[in-house]
């Protein structure tokens, strides 16, 4: 990446990105109606038209008013369209543009954006478009909300379109757990040009000998916790886990159904047999966490993660579990290739040097850590990316899922939420002491 920034195509490879990620979002949104795009499906999720404009308005925002001084296209639209100033819960009530608004909208933004492009100078002594970092990070906000819209379509009524490509032929691995040999390793990057300000700096860390689980859960281990009573066993949980369990009721992952004839998943609208090799998804951090209690383990910290995907014990870091070289579709579950992730066992050409598969792709990974700043964090570009949201509140999740462009799907790259936070496409991996 480093190198590649400095070659005379970078524009047009920059111009080609916006676009595709533009594609990709267009795409998404196509099978849905005005109705379905302007309706809130869930409290927790904007409509889904907002979130489109406001992909459109943070690409004015950096890359036509900070990087080429333009004034506001239109004033209005900063309060509807900040998601600080306009949470999610009030998005429905705004005055919103309409989804052919909203379209033209973010249209209009584009041609403007392709225009400064062309004459904007990546060599000036600006943070900003070091590496050409702003267009990087309008591309991966726009993946980001990807995933936030798909999400909106997983806990909404109705069933929607749904492309997959055939699953690979998983090679098990055959055994459950793997040793990651104890020692210094460096966490987090200062080589990835495109890392948001949370993934920074580099730092050593010393970890003891720790084994890691070779695959993600899968739903057919899953299923055995819950089929022993987990739910149901006060020992399993956290004292806050335990207050979720009982207030939200639940008896399994979100999306799954008891049928007659078996256990259902229900994956965007549409009943499937639990498949019993695929990772488990859409159960929060409490369920993880009482999941791997069940079974004598806990979850891996954030930093046993990234040490299991990156740390090569003779040569140091990797960008990715696999090496160095960009994620092809024969390293991992990415890009939303497939609306489900693949079975455990997939893609060998994947696994880290520590013999872990499905570090990155399929499902986002659960960690034991809260999200927190590394040392010596400094704010870039925007307190509101990462800072506000330091703290024991939020749990980190490392990895990526099925539907994360690969753009955003750094070994480093630190994803958080909520302890009870459901909807997303989360699983996890367990850990123990050595
Ligand atoms: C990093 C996924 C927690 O969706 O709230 C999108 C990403 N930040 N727009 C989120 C984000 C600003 C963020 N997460
Ligand atoms: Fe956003």
């Amino acid at each position: 990446m480093r190198e590649a920034v400095q070659i005379p195509g970078l524009k047009s490879a920059l111009a080609a990105q916006l676009d595709a990620a533009r594609r990709n979002t267009l795409e998404l949104l196509a099978p849905l109606s005005d109705e379905d795009l302007v309706k809130q499906h869930s409290p927790l999720m904007s409509p889904l038209a907002w979130d489109l404009a406001h992909t459109g308005h943070f690409e004015e925002l950096w890359l036509l008013r900070t990087i080429a001084g333009e004034r506001a296209s239109d004033g209005r639209l900063d309060h509807v369209y900040d998601a600080f100033e306009s949470p999610r819960a009030e998005r429905p009530d705004l005055d919103l543009l309409s989804p052919k608004e909203a379209r033209a909208y973010v249209d209009e933004v584009r041609l403007r954006v392709l225009e400064v492009l062309e004459h904007v100078d990546l060599d000036a002594d600006d943070p900003l478009l070091r590496d050409a970092f702003v267009y990087g990070m309008i591309i991966q906000h726009e993946y980001q909300h990807q995933e936030t819209i798909l999400a909106t379509l997983q806990l909404r009524d109705g069933a929607y379109p749904l492309e997959d490509e055939p699953d690979p032929v998983p090679a098990p691995p055959g055994r459950e757990e793997v040793l990651v040999q104890g020692g210094p390793f460096v966490l987090g990057t200062d080589d990835e040009p495109w890392a948001y300000d949370n993934e920074r700096g580099a730092h050593e860390i010393d970890l003891p000998d720790f084994w890691i689980g070779t695959t993600p859960v899968t739903n057919s281990e899953y299923l055995e916790f819950v089929e022993a009573g987990g739910y149901e066993d006060r020992r399993h949980w956290s004292e806050h886990g335990w207050v979720w369990r009982t207030e939200a009721g639940a008896q399994h992952p979100q999306f799954w159904e008891r049928g007659a004839s078996g256990w259902l998943r229900v994956r965007m609208g549409h009943r499937e047999p639990l498949p019993p090799k695929e990772p488990v998804q859409h159960v929060c951090w409490f369920e993880a966490d009482a999941y791997a209690r069940w079974g004598g383990r806990r979850l891996p910290t954030e930093a046993e993660w990234e040490k299991a995907a990156t740390w090569d014990p003779d040569r140091g870091k990797r960008r990715y579990p696999w090496g160095d070289e960009e994620p092809e579709p024969f390293h991992a579950n990415l890009g939303q290739r497939r609306f489900r992730p693949a079975p455990a066992g997939s893609f060998p050409d994947g696994v880290s040097p520590w013999g872990c598969y499905q570090l990155l792709g399929d499902v986002w990974e659960w960690t034991s850590s809260d999200f927190l700043p590394y040392p010596g964090f400094e704010a870039f570009p925007y307190r509101e990316y990462s800072e506000v949201f330091f703290g024991s509140d939020y749990k980190v999740l490392r990895g990526g899922s099925w539907a994360t462009n690969p753009l955003v799907a750094r070994a480093t790259f630190r994803n958080w939420d909520y302890p009870i936070r459901r909807q997303i496409f989360a699983g996890f991996r367990c850990a123990r002491d050595a």
